[in-house]
């Protein structure tokens, strides 16, 4: 299924939390316009939700594993958040992604959490349950240590996180939670600091001094914002200058796929992850809870390996 069905469907919605339609009005909506029945329904919201990749993953592994779903995209402004969660419930829908702003929004909506969203402070899954609640997860930290692990990079026992938003929160969490170490470098101190006693771990190191802490770590992960684009006069190969050379470099943006500071650690000839993986992965526990398999553990055929280098390929083929 397409992405124009998931259009209709998300135009039904809009016109439903919009009262332009009452609960009875959107289900004969959706009835009508799935004759053969309707499908399972999930969809990713945010605000704006321009960029998003999520119905690409999902319709995807829908049409790859044969199973009458489909994903779509749904902006919900802010105060529009709530209603338009409820109503996605009303309508029948297995759940949702959230993405920036509503994870923190979310967070407090849920019915219950897991440990990742408890620890994450933040709620990037909710699943509908059959009894009208609903749970929240946090994929994020899990999704980006299954990129480590696709890409060939061992668990680390030290790792240097630059950034203290709520993506460094998710990911250091769940390195903190599988033993590793953890130094943080962020450019406001006093937001690490923070982060550190918030998950009860890791060591804050001054933003213009954590060049000086590679030698120690065999893994350094970029959430920040710098280098993205548009700020990329950092010298990110001198940063490097230090790094033994069995260091990891990650990055979790994958717009531009490859970051400046990706580009200068593989001229190093440094390890290097970037965001797709991550991508991917955060968004496969909810399609197994939506949809009712894990992608990339299909029994029946493709290999994981092969199913998530074509998605894989999909997704590039977007990024231009
Ligand atoms: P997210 O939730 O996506 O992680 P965020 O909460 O906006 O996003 O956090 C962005 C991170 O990028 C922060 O760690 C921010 O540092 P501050 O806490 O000091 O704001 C960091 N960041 C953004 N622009 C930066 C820059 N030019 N140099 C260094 N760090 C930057």
């Amino acid at each position: 299924m397409g992405t124009e069905t998931g259009a209709a469907v998300a135009a039904i919605l809009a016109r439903c939390v919009g009262n332009d339609l009452n609960l009875d009005a959107a289900r004969e909506a959706l009835a009508a316009l799935f004759p053969a029945g309707i499908p399972r329904l999930a969809a990713v919201t945010g605000w704006p939700l321009t960029a998003t990749r999520s119905p690409l993953l999902h319709n995807y592994w829908c049409d790859t594993l044969g199973i009458e779903g489909l994903y779509c995209a749904i902006p919900l402004p802010p105060e529009a958040f709530e209603r338009g969660i409820r109503t996605m419930q009303s309508l029948g829908f297995r759940g949702s992604n959230v993405t920036i702003p509503h994870k923190e929004a979310a967070f407090a909506l849920v019915d219950r959490r897991t440990r990742a969203a408890d620890r994450a402070g933040a709620v990037n899954t909710l699943i509908f349950e059959e009894d009208g609640t609903i749970t929240g997860d946090c994929t994020d930290g899990t999704g980006y240590l299954a990129s480590l692990s696709e890409a060939g990079i061992a668990m680390p026992r030290k790792a240097l996180v630059l950034g203290a938003g709520g993506a460094s929160r998710a990911i250091c969490a769940a390195l903190l939670d599988s033993g590793c170490s953890l130094l943080l470098a962020n450019r406001t101190t006093a937001r690490a600091a923070e982060l550190v006693e918030a998950l009860g771990g890791g060591t804050v190191v001054p933003w213009e001094r954590w060049p000086e802490s590679l030698p120690e770590v065999s893994l350094l992960v970029n959430t920040t914002a710098l280098g993205m684009g548009g700020q990329g006069d950092y010298d990110w190969s001198a940063a490097l200058g230090g790094a033994a050379p069995d260091l990891a470099v990650s990055d979790i943006v994958y717009m531009p796929l490859e970051t400046p500071l990706l580009a200068a650690a593989r001229a190093r000839g440094l390890a290097t992850v970037d965001g797709l993986g991550m991508l991917i992965h955060q968004a496969r526990p909810g399609f197994a809870a939506w949809f009712g398999r894990m992608p990339g553990e299909d029994p029946a055929g493709v290999t994981e390996e092969g199913s998530m280098a074509a998605l894989r390929a999909r997704v590039v083929a977007t990024l231009g």
